[in-house]
Formats: C-alpha cells, sequence, structure tokens
C-alpha cells in the first residue's frame, strides 16, 4: 500500500481564493474585515509564523496589523490588547503562542475578547467547544477537520489517538472528534505504552515536534497519519512522523511542510471573515 498524500497546501490555496472572494464582497459593502496580531517575546519561530498569517491575510485582501513586543509585561500587554476589544474597525485577534515565561497567559487570554477570538483561546469560547454551542473553532484543528473532509475520512465509530494534550490543538481537536462520534484518545509524554494505543488507531493526529516520533512499527495497515509537527532536522523542516516508512503502510498521510501547516493559516483568514460578518450582524 502507498499512501495518498493529504495536500494540505493545495486546499488551503482553494480557502484562500473562497476567503478573497468573500472579502471582496465585504469591501463592495464597505466592510474591511481586519485582524491584530499580537507577538510577544523573541520565539524565532513564531516570528515566521506571524509573519506568514500577516502576508495570508493581506494576499486575501483581510488587514493585518502586526503588533510586536520583544519585552513587555502582563498587564501592559492586556491594556493593549482591550484597546483593539474596543475598536470596531478590528474583528479578529490573534495572540501567538507561546508567550514568554514571565507573562500570565491565561490572564491574558481570558482579554481577548470572545467576538475576536480568532484561535478560540478565551476560555468562554473553549467552553462553547465543550457544550457544543456556536463560538469560534480553533485553526489548527479546524483545518485538520476540513482537511479530513476533504479526503472523505469519516469520523464517525472510528478509533482516534492525539498526540498532543494543548489547547491548540489536542483538547479542542479531541472534542471536535467527539462531535462527529469517533472515540478519541488523548495521549502525551507521560501516556504509558504509547505503541499499546497508536497500534489500534484508526487515526493518527501527531503534534509533537520531534522528527521520526511516529514508526511504522507503530501504526496498523492502512491508519490516516495526521502530522502536526514541525522541527528542523539537517537544516530541513520535517514534521513528526517518518513518512518515507510510514507511506508504505498508511492509507493517508499528510506532509511536512504543506500538509496541516497551510491548513491552520487558511482558518486563520476564514475565521476572520465569520468573525467580520457576525460583527456587522451579518450572520
Ligand atoms: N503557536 C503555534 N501555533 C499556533 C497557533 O495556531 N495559534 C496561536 N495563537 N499560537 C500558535
Amino acid at each position: 500500500m502507498t499512501a495518498a498524500i493529504m495536500d494540505g497546501r493545495a486546499l488551503a490555496e482553494q480557502i484562500k481564493t473562497q476567503v478573497a472572494d468573500k472579502t471582496t464582497a465585504l469591501k463592495a459593502r464597505g466592510i474591511h474585515p481586519s485582524i491584530a496580531i499580537f507577538l510577544v517575546g523573541n520565539d524565532e519561530a513564531s516570528k515566521i509564523y506571524v509573519r506568514e498569517k500577516a502576508k495570508a491575510c493581506r494576499d486575501v485582501g483581510i488587514e493585518a496589523e502586526l503588533f510586536k513586543f520583544p519585552a513587555i509585561g502582563t498587564d501592559i500587554l492586556i491594556s493593549k490588547i482591550k484597546k483593539v476589544n474596543d475598536d470596531p474597525s478590528v474583528h479578529s485577534i490573534l495572540v501567538q503562542l507561546p508567550l514568554p515565561k514571565h507573562v500570565d497567559e491565561n490572564k491574558v487570554l481570558e482579554s481577548i475578547s470572545p467576538e475576536k477570538d480568532v484561535d478560540c483561546l478565551n476560555p468562554l469560547n473553549l467552553g462553547r467547544l465543550v457544550i457544543d454551542s456556536e463560538g469560534v473553532e480553533s485553526c489548527t484543528p479546524r483545518g485538520i477537520m476540513r482537511l479530513l473532509g476533504r479526503y472523505g475520512i469519516g469520523l464517525e465509530g472510528k478509533n482516534v489517538v492525539i498526540i498532543n494534550r494543548s489547547k491548540l490543538l489536542g483538547k479542542p481537536l479531541a472534542l471536535m472528534m467527539l462531535k462527529k462520534n469517533a472515540t478519541v484518545s488523548v495521549c502525551h509524554s507521560k501516556t504509558q505504552d504509547l505503541e499499546r494505543h497508536t497500534q489500534r488507531a484508526d487515526i493518527i493526529v501527531v503534534g509533537v515536534g520531534k522528527p521520526q516520533f511516529l514508526r511504522k512499527d507503530m501504526v496498523k495497515q492502512g491508519a490516516v497519519i495526521v502530522d502536526a509537527g514541525i522541527a528542523k532536522a539537517e537544516g530541513r523542516v520535517v514534521g513528526d512522523a517518518d513518512f518515507e516508512g510510514l507511506r508504505g503502510k498508511a492509507s493517508f498521510i499528510t506532509p511536512v511542510p504543506g500538509g496541516v501547516g497551510p491548513m491552520t493559516v487558511a482558518m486563520v483568514l476564514e475565521n476572520t471573515t465569520m468573525l467580520t460578518e457576525r460583527q456587522s450582524a451579518l450572520k
């Protein structure tokens, strides 16, 4: 068996075209979708991600303002976010994580207006996800769900193993997959006998940032592999999966780069136009 590749880059491009059309239509009504992106500290990977997100926004006609704070404390950062919360010309707010250690992350995330919270990081939106109420869906999990849908991979009754328990990936994705009637196990660094879980999984989502972490002996024949990991190895960007080894055993696999990453960015765009429409009472 040779796994089919789930092409996140191609699907993201299609979504970008749809968002661009929507943005044009909004602008024709005098509404200019806009996002504020906060980059705090000096994390090199975060600098690259926010630059990519801002560029993708501008490519589709969304105004993107980047707020960069190499050194800032919790209270001042919150006051900056609140200013944007109160600015009706800004529809969407993204605080790139991780925040530096000295910043109180939970306090900062609680300060994002739930109406503008593009990444579903405010506890109210995370709570809405728990109770299946309409809010906003986290960008990376939503991108993964869209990619699975695009390739006709259903979730009902499937055994899913997610190796990641973060608020950006594992926790919201588990909730979204439960809603689709999957049986979900969330594994992490303290999980014992990880292989016992992965070998039973129909779908594996891995996001640990360790190259070659997921090997072919850990998965069953025909499994679907979603690689949300990102790391550098020998100067190249790679994911967590042994891509070549797994291609001979899985039914579907995402590449890195070109899989989950572009889908996350596409969902930032889609969520931003959705939030803009809601704030403009068009939805
Ligand atoms: N840090 C790494 N990935 C993400 C993401 O998708 N959103 C935010 N806000 N921070 C991140």
